[in-house]
């Protein structure tokens, strides 16, 4: 029961502490590539590689993997990756990253790649036209015409990258003036664009691919980063039936769930959900969900189908905030307590990571806890 669990002055399996940086951007640059709502810093799955593993070439699952910042972390420290997702974007941001393709080799396709074909119009077209110049949804088309025909490693990389420049505040975006991680609802950008007194300006997409390419390429990758992502797996399986996944076969989980009913990640991704081909009903099964008991059931399922797939003595690191609804601040850690212990799992530790605040959150008048969560609560969970 929630009752029974201690809280942090009262038992000593809670350490609280800066236990990662708090500055941004501290990762390898291949982790930038690409935005998600909620995902985590690349510092939190590196810092319990070094709490929970012993050696190298261990293998680490994310159930909830997002962009892939934990299979891309293991993959840099010399590990091998399992990541799943419900969502097939969460899947594509992960694999296309599997293969790190020379500079060189893409801004060749690049060079080479013809965007002004006339394309053909149709019943998307109004809604990306608030995003849009006309020319430049043009070429999108083209690109997305050109990427499904070619399931290249160098190919995906180039899509992938054009997935990070489809909308956002700076003029290295595709779109006029938009929310870089949030896909808005068209009807929302004309509005925005009418406030503004702005209209879609022509973006010629090539040229921000590869200043996009120049920035997240510019890091060398460990030399044996590809002999590890090479033996990653990916899987698009709901959490709660994970039958794919062989049994023992990790040593380490970390991961995050969605926190309640603070992410839709369905309408937020509609428009790469469009340059991805994926109909909608392919994402109707992620996790939506709005009462504490209804997530702590989630949890118990999820935690049940993780643990089969981790070795005896193996963790599971689950990450929470602490989410706001109303006037109350729920402390999701207890609720995996309480679904982790319910599955049999041991309780190790409670990790309450405090971060100053950026200056980044500062300027913008809103502090984390504002956007509700304040710090990063990570229960680590023990297969016995
Ligand atoms: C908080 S995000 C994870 C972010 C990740 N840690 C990162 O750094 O990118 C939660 C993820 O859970 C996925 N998800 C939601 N419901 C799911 C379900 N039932 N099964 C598997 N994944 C689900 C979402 O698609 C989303 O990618």
């Amino acid at each position: 029961m929630v009752q029974a669990i201690l809280k942090p002055s009262l038992d000593e399996r809670y350490s609280e502490g800066e236990f990662w940086t708090s500055k941004q951007r501290q990762a390898h640059s291949i982790h930038y590539s690409v935005s998600y709502r909620a995902s985590f810093k690349p510092e939190l799955p590196s810092f319990f590689f070094s709490e929970f593993l012993k050696k190298k070439g261990s293998v680490v699952f994310d159930p909830f993997g997002g962009r892939g910042t934990t299979a891309i972390q293991a993959n840099l420290e010399g590990h091998y990756a399992i990541h799943n997702d419900i969502n097939p974007l969460s899947v594509f941001l992960a694999k296309s990253r599997r293969t790190i393709p020379s500079i060189d080799s893409l801004n060749h396709i690049l060079d080479k790649m013809d965007l002004t074909a006339k394309t053909r119009e149709d019943e998307m077209d109004e809604k990306l036209l608030a995003f849009y110049h006309k020319d430049t949804l043009k070429e999108l088309k083209n690109l997305k015409q050109i990427c499904s025909q070619d399931n290249s490693p160098e190919m995906d990389f180039v899509k992938m990258i054009a997935l990070s420049r489809l909308h956002g505040h700076s003029k290295g975006f595709f779109s006029v003036y938009s929310f870089p991680q949030v896909s808005i609802p068209a009807e929302q950008q004309k509005k925005n664009n009418q406030k503004k007194g702005i209209e879609p300006d022509y973006r010629p997409i090539v040229p921000r691919i590869k200043s996009k390419l120049k920035r997240d390429l510019s890091e060398a990758l460990p030399p044996f980063f590809h002999e590890f992502s090479s033996n990653n797996q990916y899987y698009l399986s709901d959490v709660r039936k994970l039958d794919p996944i062989p049994s023992n076969s990790a040593d380490l989980v970390v991961t995050s769930p969605p926190f309640l009913d603070k992410v839709n990640y369905q309408t937020d991704n509609w428009i790469r959900h469009w340059f991805l081909d994926i109909p909608e009903e392919q994402t109707d099964g992620i996790s939506v969900l709005s009462s504490v008991r209804e997530w702590t059931e989630f949890m118990r399922d999820t935690l049940r189908a993780t643990s089969r797939v981790v070795k005896k003595g193996g963790y599971i690191v689950v990450e929470v905030g602490e989410v706001k609804k109303g006037k109350t601040i729920i402390p999701l850690d207890d609720f995996v307590l309480e679904a982790g212990m319910s599955v049999g799992l041991d309780w190790s530790r409670t990790y309450i990571n405090t971060q100053k605040f950026t200056k980044l959150s500062n300027c913008w008048k809103v502090s984390n806890n504002e956007k509700g969560t304040n710090s990063n609560r990570c229960v680590v969970l023990q297969k016995i």
